[in-house]
């Protein structure tokens, strides 16, 4: 088919499922279409809890099932009857934008899991602690000096996106390049919404090839102690040729679209109940961690992963046939009250009963979620220990997104007129 064709072959095949999914959503109130529109993305909590009330596991109108409970959700993440695409797909079809092995079954996301692996251990990313404290002291420093800033824009965003690229070991000079064609394919872990969306897509695509292609040549010849130069050092019988851009590509932006969500729903969870924003001032290297956890749980960052059987499965009393897709309400579950009392509280100081599906689980949890962890942790404390005056300063403008959730601009104010004090890093 010509360009052209294939253009609006996509183009209509995007914009009616968007017409049949306001329709299933407004008129025929189909939860799982709700979600995808305004209202739900907006707040998809009553969402989930009109879908839980239905059943731990409950059918959709498209033949595939959906769930918002602990149980049910942990129990599909955790088994291995359950892949990430069904069993006899290939590899990304035309439409979709490969995201290495996040969206690979064994043995493929085992190989390639593997090679990833030291770069995330708990020790390696330890060792990144200075770097995130100078990183997160540089950017208080830059967006303290007026008074005033956008939490998001001159925070949250800006601060995974300098952790990773140094990781990677991109230079300085492309690392803007590189930051900006990476959101655009951030983007994208929502879904496409629009045929000039997935032009910038494919244009954003191709110009990292270009980029990863020339660094990694460069880590090659020149080797660093650095994620690209450990990749550039992988045997031919640890990785093919062509899968070695889709994966930094995923390390990229795996953590760009993620990590800044969670600093962003801690500051606006913290911010709108004031007495536990004091606290944390109080004890800011006891109680980050902890309003990290508790935000994970109560706003998650990612709340909706989904599975498909690989052969037939019962589950909840129920047969599903392969094919069949599970989606995983991760954000409903960790608000399900038979894992967590009072789950609509934010509670920082809440002793959690069950682990958190934020970071999913089985064998695709979350590999980058020590590194963000730290981040998010290192971030809380210092805004709390520099900027214990913080207020919001103007309405919060949320993402219109629904698998990932967040706040797109957040106006605080620093309570001073006057840059605060730095603290100097390695505290
Ligand atoms: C708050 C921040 C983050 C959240 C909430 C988050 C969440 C998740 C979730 C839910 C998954 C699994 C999706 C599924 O089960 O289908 C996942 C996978 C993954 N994440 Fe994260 N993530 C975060 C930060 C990061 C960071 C900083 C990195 C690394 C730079 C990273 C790298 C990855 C990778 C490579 C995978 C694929 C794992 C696999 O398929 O085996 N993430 N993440």
């Amino acid at each position: 088919m010509s360009d052209v064709g294939q253009a609006i072959a996509f183009a209509s095949r995007l914009y009616g499922q968007r017409a049949s999914t306001a329709y299933a959503g407004y008129v025929r109130r189909d939860p799982l279409a709700l979600l995808r529109l305004r209202p739900g993305r907006a707040n998809p909590y009553p969402v989930y809890d009109r879908i839980r009330a239905g059943g731990r596991l409950v059918p959709t109108p498209l033949g595939n099932w959906v769930s918002a409970s602990y149980r049910v959700c942990d129990a599909v993440l955790r088994n291995r009857r359950f892949g990430v695409r069904p069993a006899d797909s290939g590899a990304a079809g035309p439409d979709e934008f490969d995201l290495s092995f996040l969206e690979m079954n064994p043995p493929d996301h085992t190989r390639l899991r593997r090679l990833a692996l030291p770069a995330f251990s708990p020790r390696a990313v330890a060792g990144y602690q200075d770097r995130i404290e100078r990183t997160v002291n540089d950017l208080l420093d830059r967006a303290g000096a007026a008074g005033g800033f956008d939490l998001v824009t001159a925070f949250a965003a800006p601060l995974p996106i300098t952790v990773i690229t140094d990781l990677l070991g991109i230079p300085d000079a492309d690392s803007r390049e590189f930051a900006r064609y990476g959101t655009v394919i951030g983007s994208a872990l929502d879904g496409i919404t629009s045929l000039r969306h997935a032009r910038q897509l494919q244009a954003s695509s191709a110009a990292l090839e270009r980029l990863f292609g020339k660094l990694f040549a460069l880590r090659q010849r020149e080797p660093r102690d650095d994620i690209i130069s450990h990749l550039a050092a992988a045997g031919a019988d640890q990785v093919e040729p062509g899968e070695i851009l889709p994966l930094c590509v995923l390390l990229l932006v795996a953590g760009f679209e993620t990590t800044v969500n969670l600093i962003g729903n801690s500051v606006l969870a913290l911010l709108g109940h004031p007495r536990q924003w004091r606290d944390l001032c109080a004890d800011p290297t006891a109680l980050a961690a902890k309003a990290v956890e508790e935000t994970l749980r109560y706003d998650s960052p990612v709340q909706l992963p989904s599975r498909v059987a690989l052969e037939s499965v019962e589950l909840d009393g129920k047969a599903l046939a392969p094919g069949q897709w599970v989606v995983t309400l991760i954000g409903g579950a960790n608000r399900d009250p038979e894992a967590y009392d009072n789950p609509g509280t934010f509670d920082i100081h809440r002793v959690a009963v069950a682990d958190h599906l934020a970071f999913s689980s089985g064998i695709h949890y979350c590999l980058g979620q020590p590194l963000a962890r730290l981040e998010a942790t290192i971030a809380l404390r210092m805004l709390a220990e520099r900027m214990p005056g913080l207020s919001q300063a103007g309405p919060v403008r949320r993402r219109n997104t629904s698998t990932i959730r967040g706040p797109a601009r957040m106006p605080v104010s620093t309570g001073r007129t006057r840059a605060p004090q730095r603290i100097p890093a390695g505290r």
